[in-house]
């Protein structure tokens, strides 16, 4: 992981927020490369999900034939929005802060171990045995980072870890229920962590110059509500029937207590949602067409299926509005062996949404959704009151749709796809100027930030006059490098190391030919192609 973040530095593809003046914890900015090949994975998505749907064809898997439109929705809403879809009551993580150290974490990060040791008194004190419960935030190398607290708390050295006694495994602090005996992870005495309390993850902000304490909204924590409220605009303003999708590519924040890994977990991301309305009857083959169509286009575009896994959620982990939700997983290598982390969610959302927004902030009763009501007996969060039903003229029935929403991060997405595709070897054949060990970018050809490099094999004989020729007829349609300077071998290596699928080199042989030689990042294979049939054979084989 380290390797790979270091690449995406040194190369262009991420660069911390605002890094000149120190970085902004859990935001990030995509580097000339990174915002090629994350536009490349929406570009992907939008195409696949949306405007190259068919909808005169049954997809395999799918019930029928469906349709799919897409939508642009602000990030500033009306805050009622917020308060009938459960965000602006339940959208929270438990932190606890340190008294100590005035760190913050997330209650369910922050894990640990009982130990047994002898303190070392400060100032002279005596010294006296004590168990603790040592805790960390660490994800990889757990065990470690809790022998350097632990020493730091003891007051000893490493060669006196033997003294030590550690009980039972490593479990998180929310287990416990008596925190006086934690040691923080960046405390040197126990008993500094508040009990945990409730944070709201919404960005909040002001509307108008002249804002008063009504004028707030939220910064959107999910695209998913803008296409809600939109339901009835989009039947009315097109000829959609159902089944149909709604899809949306955009910034969401969430004010996340403990970012971290990378991209993984940012304050700032993109999602690529799809509310998928259709008949209550067909929703639940509705949801499994979606989990397996949305897990296929991660293995289509690379990602190997021993580290992606679809996850069934258990009943006690289903969201207050959730019928079933799959999560699609992929084994990160920041993650602990063994571990997976969220890619996307596909849930089956019922008519919850639709219905909060017609009537009002709505509660699971037992198998009933119902209107929230306040002390007062009134609805806690009133609702639009517009009518967000269908009336389907083949059934000759009136009804909430129920939705099923595949719900994926961009950032996450494109992470995975960078984390997958970081790989090492040692070719065979080194030409001139490269090292025996060879990093490279095994993006898939639809996902790589750069299409194709070209270069004159040397900087004479008419040779860069043609390749930059053919840079700039290729250049209309696609991403293409010219590089020129060094030994080819070395201008390979670049081109590897960003995951160019295709170099092209003109050699002396192109001058009396007019042949040029086509190298495959992968294979490394070399062929000849006619500098005639060479954008219909790069397009043919970078599926454009
Ligand atoms: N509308 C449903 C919804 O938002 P979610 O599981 O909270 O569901 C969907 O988010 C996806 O958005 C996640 O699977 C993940 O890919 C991405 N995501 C969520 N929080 C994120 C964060 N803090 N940083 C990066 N991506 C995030």
């Amino acid at each position: 992981m380290e390797e790979l973040v270091a690449l995406c530095k040194r190369r262009g593809f991420l660069f911390q927020s605002s890094e000149i003046y120190g970085g902004l914890n859990g935001f990030w900015d995509y580097g000339p490369l990174g915002v090629l090949l994350k536009r490349n994975v929406k570009d992907t998505w939008w195409n696949d999900m949306i405007v190259g749907h068919n909808e005169m064809k049954v997809m395999p898997g799918a019930p029928s034939t469906y349709e799919m439109l897409g939508i642009d929705c602000t990030i500033i809403m009306h805050p009622q929005v917020w308060k009938c879809s459960g965000h602006y009551d339940l959208f929270h993580d438990y932190m606890v802060d340190c008294k100590e150290s005035k760190k913050r974490y997330r209650y369910d990060h922050v894990k640990g171990r009982w130990v047994t040791g002898t303190k070392h008194g400060e100032g002279g004190a005596p010294a006296q045995e004590m168990n603790v419960f040592i805790t960390t935030m660490e994800t990889e190398e757990v065990q470690h980072a809790l022998d350097e607290t632990a020493l730091r708390f003891f007051g000893l050295r490493k060669k006196d870890l033997e003294h030590l006694v550690w009980e039972g495994p490593v479990q998180a602090i929310s287990s416990l229920s008596d925190l006086s005996q934690v040691v923080g992870p960046d405390a040197k005495h126990p008993g500094t962590l508040t009990e945990p309390r409730e944070f709201n993850l919404m960005f909040k902000t002001t509307i108008g110059a002249l804002g008063g304490a009504d004028d707030y909204s939220f910064l959107r924590p999910e695209t998913a509500q803008g296409i809600f409220v939109n339901f009835k605009n989009v039947l009315d303003s097109t000829r959609v029937k159902l089944p149909f999708g709604i899809g949306q590519i955009g910034k969401s924040f969430r004010n996340e207590i403990t970012p971290r890994n990378f991209t993984f977990r940012s304050r700032e991301f993109e999602q690529m949602e799809i509310e998928f309305f259709c008949h209550p009857e067909e929703s639940q083959k509705w949801y499994q067409y979606w989990r397996d169509r949305r897990f296929r286009w991660y293995t289509d575009l690379g990602l190997a299926s021993e580290r992606l896994r679809l996850r069934e959620h258990e009943q006690a982990e289903l969201a207050h509005y959730s019928c079933g939700t799959a999560d699609i997983e992929y084994a990160f290598p920041f993650l602990p062996e063994g571990d997976f982390g969220e890619l996307e969610g596909v849930a089956h959302r019922g008519d919850f949404d639709l219905r909060s927004h017609m009537e009002g902030k709505l509660v699971r009763e037992g198998n009933e959704l119902v209107l929230e009501k306040g002390a007062d007996g009134q609805p806690k969060h009133r609702g639009s009151g517009k009518d967000l039903t269908y009336y389907d003229d083949q059934r000759k029935e009136r009804f909430v749709p129920h939705v099923i929403e595949p719900s994926s991060g961009a950032d996450r997405a494109t992470l995975a796809f960078l984390c997958e595709a970081y790989s090492v070897d040692q070719p065979p054949t080194a030409n001139k100027g490269e090292e025996a060990t060879r990093t490279y970018m095994k993006f898939h050809p639809r996902l790589a930030p750069i299409k194709a490099a070209v270069f004159p094999l040397v900087k004479k004989d008419g040779m860069p006059e043609i390749a930059s020729d053919i840079y700039s007829e290729l250049k209309k349609y696609m991403t293409v490098q010219y590089d020129e300077k060094g030994a080819v071998g070395r201008r390979y290596r670049r081109q590897d190391e960003i995951g160019t699928p295709f170099c092209i080199t003109v050699d002396g042989q192109t001058v009396q030919d007019g042949t040029v030689t086509l190298r495959d990042r992968d294979t490394l294979e070399q062929w000849r192609v006619k500098r005639s049939d060479l954008l219909a054979e790069l397009r043919q084989r970078l599926f454009m």
